[in-house]
């Protein structure tokens, strides 16, 4: 499925007329008074930015809020949680973690809410534009828990693939995580509708392989993919061992055990 970067605008607001003029000119899309012919927006409002399905049916906002939701509710009362498995074993000091496919973050909050400092990378410019708000909005919060969590994830825009391409080897992250998107769900009806608009702006992953391939030269430790339960091994390679929860697992590949160098 192909992205709809086109059928996106910016709604205009009169109370943030310079705010919304300003996405609409950095992603280049039109700022726009009436939804028209548009199926997307992007809607600032006092709860932050927000994309937007239009016309009937139409699905929920969808917009990065770490201080409430499932999100928040497991920073405050913990739990066990996989991906902290998945990411550091038994090993008690945090590595260094990027994260490849940030989306809206959540991976990376449970990760940044447990000490761990992060560096996310998203190339989709709308999904980047709507996670840098949430961050901000944290950042901002008067929450000092909350905001010492965010300020932990340092977000960069672009293409994962030419930020590790880049990056020099004394930078070269612990653990590099993997979340690539999973072809929308035959059970359409019964995701969530707002996943569904998540999966038509950003569309498939087709170079997932690619960045697992380069992952695999740029981790010192380990590189961790989340797959749905019941999918195929991410480019058709075995982990060395994988933490499975209800729905989804986490691959693990061990390049070089924590502790040595
Ligand atoms: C399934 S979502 C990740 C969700 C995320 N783990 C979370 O907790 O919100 C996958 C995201 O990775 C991004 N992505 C995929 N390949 C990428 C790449 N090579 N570089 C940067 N971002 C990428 C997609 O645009 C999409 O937003």
């Amino acid at each position: 499925m192909k992205p709809l970067s086109l059928s996106i605008a910016v709604k205009s607001d009169s109370d943030r007329n310079d705010q919304c003029q300003r996405l609409a000119d950095e992603l280049g899309v039109a700022l726009v008074t009436e939804e028209g012919s548009y199926p997307y927006l992007l809607v600032y409002s006092e709860d932050g930015l927000s994309i937007q399905q239009t016309g009937k049916g139409a699905a929920g906002p969808v917009r990065v809020d770490f201080s409430a939701g499932a999100t928040n509710h497991r920073r405050k009362h913990g739990g066990r949680e996989l991906i902290v498995k998945a990411v550091a074993g038994n090993q008690h000091q945090p590595p260094s973690v990027l994260d490849a496919t940030a989306g809206l973050g959540r991976d990376s909050f449970v990760l940044a809410s447990r000490g761990y400092s992060l560096t996310m990378c998203e190339r989709s410019p709308v999904v980047a534009a709507v996670l840098k708000d949430g961050l901000d909005r944290a950042r901002r919060s008067g929450d000092s828990e909350l905001e010492e969590i965010a300020k932990r994830m340092i977000f960069i825009q672009g293409n994962t693939l030419d930020y590790l391409q880049r990056l020099d080897e004394i930078d070269n992250p612990d653990v590099i995580v993997i979340d690539p998107m999973f072809p929308e769900s035959k059970k359409s009806a019964l995701v969530k509708k707002e996943m569904r608009t998540f999966h038509h702006i950003v569309g498939a992953d087709s170079d997932s392989e690619q960045l697992l391939e380069q992952a695999l030269m740029k981790a010192r430790h380990r590189v961790v993919v989340k797959r749905p339960k019941k999918a195929d091994y991410l480019a058709g390679l075995k982990p060395n061992f994988a933490v499975e929860g209800k729905a989804i697992r986490f691959d693990i590949y061990s390049l070089r055990a924590f502790g040595k160098k």
